[in-house]
């Protein structure tokens, strides 16, 4: 088994923290995927074909890096791809118990599948897909927080 890394997520939509941290996947991994998916605690507000494509965008030019999306157990998928290793991201402390309880979740469920956290820089650790959209409807600037392309879905998607 490779050394391949999953980071999973629902990433309505993908920000510049969610990349942060698979900037810094690649460089520990030969290969990560980043792997879309549905929340059934969230309701979304982006298809997961528009966040499978804002993904892409985002990581276009990256050589380890790729794109999928799964619809099933987290583990399941993780040891379908051959993978052993599955990346989240922690932002502050406030991350950690909901971090903990899956982790040792999927560890309960597949044994030989670790979680691996990363930090993203500071100046995204308060940054979240709820408050990018909530300052987006409200007309402030998302900028800093989005891509390019992230920040035209979102004006589309919202009417903007
Ligand atoms: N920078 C900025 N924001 C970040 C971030 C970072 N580095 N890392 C996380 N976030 C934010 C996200 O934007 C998101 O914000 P929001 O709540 O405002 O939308 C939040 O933190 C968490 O989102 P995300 O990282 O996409 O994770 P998630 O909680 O939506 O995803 C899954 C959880 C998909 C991994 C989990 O539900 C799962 O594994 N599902 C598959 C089914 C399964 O196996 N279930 C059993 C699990 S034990």
């Amino acid at each position: 088994m490779k050394n391949i890394a999953i980071y999973p997520g629902t990433f309505d939509p993908f920000t510049n923290g969610h990349l942060d941290i698979v900037m810094r996947a690649r460089l520990l991994f030969p290969s990560v995927i980043v792997a879309v998916t549905d929340n059934p605690h969230k309701k979304g507000d982006f298809s997961l074909a528009d966040r499978i494509a804002m993904v892409k965008e985002a990581v276009r030019n990256i050589d380890n890096v790729s794109v999928d999306s799964f619809k099933e157990l987290l583990v399941n998928y993780t040891n379908k791809k051959k993978a052993r290793i599955i990346i989240r991201g922690l932002r502050a402390v406030s991350d950690f118990e909901y971090e903990f309880q899956m982790a040792l979740m999927n560890r309960n469920l597949s044994a030989n599948i670790e979680t691996v956290f990363l930090m993203p820089d500071e100046k995204y650790t308060y940054l979240s897909s709820s408050l990018v959209k909530e300052i987006a409807r409200l007309g402030g600037n998302i900028e800093e927080f989005v891509s390019e392309h992230v920040r035209s879905v979102i004006f589309k998607h919202f009417k903007l």
